[in-house]
């Protein structure tokens, strides 16, 4: 390995975490002949094969999983390193790699408008997928932080408390139970629903609710995206469950309306979560302690979220 390169390694771990050269390319802004080049001279220097294709897919080699795991400590340890020699000379400095569900675009990008104006030092990187698979990528240590509503049992993890995340039912403005109160959730359940896709954690809570009380759904459209979910609504294609924090930007007098049905909101809360016995980075600690210092009232700020909290 005396001849490999960091800058090959880095190569490498982007390459292995898609298993594509085009996708590592595309991120680090490279060309795909260089990407091929550095594999093919870091696969010299390791001795073994790091990658094998099948069909039109790349695989790692056991080799290749072995060096994608040593990648990923050293790149740990290295941005770790960086990080305390910032805060040596008294600056919070270094990266935060953040997973979210995507429920949580409504407020993770507002929240670290303000965090990253007082921290310039810090480049933070998000990725928004749904619960299932930012539990996969929990188990395989991507992040440093993972924002989502169900902590695991297993992995164990720490779990801090972020804000909380109600889940409405949303209508069209002109619905005809629009205007009536306390609605049966039997009267709900036949309405034509509108459900997020599976893996997703809020489709996971709308179905706990309706199986708890023996009811189904006729499931009209299955959607991968809360907000493909609320143009469908406006559509009149159905109604659907959501996080209220998916109205942030809605005006009061917009197309979508919160049905009042009874067992509703759905009372859920979001965690930033780490594995259990993992040392938090400086910057990720200087994140959570930012959260903790009133996260939760800046979203408040948004008039739709505020109107759903206060009927919690
Ligand atoms: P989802 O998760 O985006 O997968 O529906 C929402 C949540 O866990 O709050």
């Amino acid at each position: 390995m005396k001849n490999a390169t960091l800058h090959q390694l880095k190569v490498f771990s982007v390459a292995a975490r898609h298993l594509s050269f085009t996708r590592a390319a595309e991120e680090l802004f490279l060309t795909q002949p260089t990407v091929s080049m550095q594999m093919k001279q870091l696969t010299k220097a390791v001795g073994l094969p790091l990658f094998e294709q099948l069909g039109k897919r790349l695989y790692l080699t056991d080799a290749g999983k072995r060096l994608y795991g040593t990648c990923q400590q050293i790149f740990a340890e290295l941005s770790e390193f960086e990080s305390a020699i910032a805060d040596l000379k008294g600056l919070k400095q270094g990266q935060l790699s953040l997973g979210a569900v995507s429920t949580t675009k409504y407020f993770l990008p507002r929240i670290l408008g303000p965090f990253c104006r007082e921290y310039p030092g810090v480049d933070v990187a998000l990725q928004f997928t749904n619960h299932e698979y930012l539990l996969n990528a929990l188990s395989d240590n991507q992040h440093d932080l993972y924002i989502l509503s169900l902590p695991p049992a297993s992995p164990e993890v720490t779990a801090v408390p972020v804000a909380e995340n109600p889940l409405v039912a949303i209508a069209p403005r002109a619905h005809p139970l629009a205007n009536e109160k306390g609605v049966p959730l039997e009267r709900l359940a036949q309405e034509p629903f509108i459900m997020r896709e599976s893996g997703s954690g809020t489709r996971r809570a709308v179905e706990m609710l309706f199986a708890e009380r023996d009811l189904e759904v006729e499931v009209r459209l299955e959607l991968g995206s809360n907000e493909a979910i609320k143009q469908a609504i406006v559509g009149e294609l159905g109604v659907s469950i959501l996080s209220a924090h998916t109205l942030a930007l809605e005006r009061e007098d917009g197309p979508l309306t919160v049905l009042d049905v009874e067992g509703l909101p759905i009372q859920r809360r979001w965690y930033a979560v780490y594995p259990a016995g993992k040392q938090p980075t400086i910057v990720a600690q200087t994140f959570l302690d930012f959260l903790a210092s009133g996260a939760e009232e800046l979203l408040l700020e948004a008039p739709a979220v505020r109107a759903q909290f206060q009927k919690c």
